[in-house]
């Protein structure tokens, strides 16, 4: 088989890799000739673990390429993905014009039969949209090429895609003829061995999973991270909560871990577009509503916390900060909690040196040299009055507390993400403080 996938993002490059990876041959586009240089170069635009490597083994093998040559790599495709960029408009819907502006292309060039698939979360409706697209392309031309359209989600999560994309724990496909769902069987097949299934729908359905899947576990996270602080208010302990809830697996164990937020490139942007597409139509999403401003307000519970401590009186004092990340894996800053967190520490008229092992360099676009930034974690603690922990990046999870005490100049720990425990931590001289648990 033979594939196109436009957009070298996150989503386009893990997508081509791994099909490559099971011996497809794809070439991955990009309007963008420096990123395609680079790929060219082995130069990878995000960081992703296994990525690189992999990447470099299928372009040696001969089945991975990239070009910014759209008309010249989608001749003779059986499947097109488009897995361009949808930033949010002002008002939070998702802007199609790079996904239209693909499809239009793709119309301009086909010249036989082909699946073009829409792999960027995308509102309910655009398949429809890109089909219009495509099909004023090819009239223009006088063409009469046929083709489907289909509507393929993805669910990776980053820092751990590789792994999601070759073991799936479902496939999603939305098609609306039996051709387009024979050749989209024949490309997942390699996908399909662990038994785990593909699931075809129709296109609005496909769509519309997406969002309900990321809004569903967005509100897991706001609803624990509301029950985390009242059980700081009633006196109870969120971890014996959360195991004693998870147990049931109606609930589940994933995805109920209380801490500073959620953020990322997608639950925040996914969250406010599903609010935004319900609204338009007449619907309002309470519960959504509320999963969104219990969510802003929990990026300042680490802030608020500190300030308590110091009874407000923060001016003068150096803060160290472990993670920058909005999880630990990646170096993406995207809605990352510890913005929110920084900007309120230094409005306070705080000092801080951050560490994060993979970040900082993403980090300073935003913050630029307004914080210092160290060159380990325990650099980082040097003269402090306190440390937050804002990423629970593996480096941080067993640190030599003696060092810790010896570096710091004030013994106190504001754990955004739960990772240590409040016995030992108290029993070294420690003030301990984290979500939904008193100290
Ligand atoms: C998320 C989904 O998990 C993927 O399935 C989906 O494909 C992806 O969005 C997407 O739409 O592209 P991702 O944003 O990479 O993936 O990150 P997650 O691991 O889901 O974490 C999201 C945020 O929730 C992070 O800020 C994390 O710290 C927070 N979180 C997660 C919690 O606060 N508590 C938890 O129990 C789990």
């Amino acid at each position: 088989m033979k594939i196109a996938v436009v957009g070298t993002g996150y989503v386009g490059l893990v997508t081509g890799t791994c099909f490559a990876e099971v011996g497809i041959d794809v070439t991955c586009i990009d309007i963008d000739q420096k990123k395609i240089d680079n790929l060219h170069n082995g130069i990878l635009p995000i960081y992703e673990p296994g990525l690189e490597e992999m990447v470099s083994r299928n372009v040696e093998k001969g089945r991975l390429h990239f070009s910014t040559n759209l008309s010249e790599a989608i001749k003779g495709c059986d499947v097109a993905f488009i897995a361009v960029g949808t930033p949010p408009g002002e008002d939070g819907s998702a802007d199609l014009k790079y996904v239209l502006a693909v499809a239009r292309g793709i119309g301009e060039n086909i010249d036989e039969y082909c699946v073009v698939v829409t792999k960027s979360t995308v509102p309910v409706g655009t398949a429809a949209k890109v089909r219009t697209e495509l099909e004023q392309a090819l009239q223009k031309r006088g063409a009469s090429v046929e083709f489907d359209v289909a509507s393929n989600p993805e669910f990776l999560k980053e820092g751990a895609a590789i792994d999601d994309f070759l073991k799936p724990d479902r496939i999603v496909v939305g098609i609306s003829s039996e051709r387009a769902e024979e050749v989209m069987t024949k490309l997942y097949k390699p996908f399909l061995l662990n038994g785990h299934p593909i699931i075809f729908m129709d296109i609005p359905s496909a769509e519309m999973t997406k969002y309900a899947a990321n809004s569903m576990l967005a509100t897991k996270i706001s609803f624990m991270n509301d029950v985390a602080n009242l059980c700081e208010i009633m006196g109870a302990d969120v971890n014996m909560v959360r195991r004693g809830i998870g147990s049931d697996a109606r609930i589940g164990t994933k995805f109920i871990y209380p801490g500073i937020g959620y953020g990322g490139s997608c639950f925040p942007k996914d969250v406010k577009a599903l609010i935004k597409t319900a609204q338009e139509n007449g619907y309002d999403m309470q519960v959504l509503r509320a999963v969104e401003s219990v969510n802003d307000a929990q990026k300042s519970v680490l802030f608020d916390k500190l300030s308590r401590h110091f009874q407000g009186e923060l001016r003068g004092l150096h803060i160290a900060v472990w993670g920058l990340s909005f999880k630990p894996k990646t170096d993406d800053m995207r809605e990352a909690p510890s913005l929110v967190i920084i900007e309120k520490l230094l409005a306070a008229g705080c000092t801080v040196t951050a560490y994060d092992p993979v970040a900082m360099p993403e980090a300073k676009h935003s913050l630029g040299d307004r914080i210092a930034y160290a060159k380990d974690e325990f650099e980082a603690l040097i003269d402090a009055d306190a440390l937050l922990v804002v990423t629970e990046w593996p480096d941080f999870r067993v640190p030599n507390f003696g060092v810790m005490a010896r570096l710091m100049k004030q013994k106190a720990i504001f754990d955004g993400r739960n990772i240590y425990e409040a016995k030992e931590l108290k029993e070294l001289g420690f003030t301990y403080h984290c979500i939904g648990v008193k100290t």
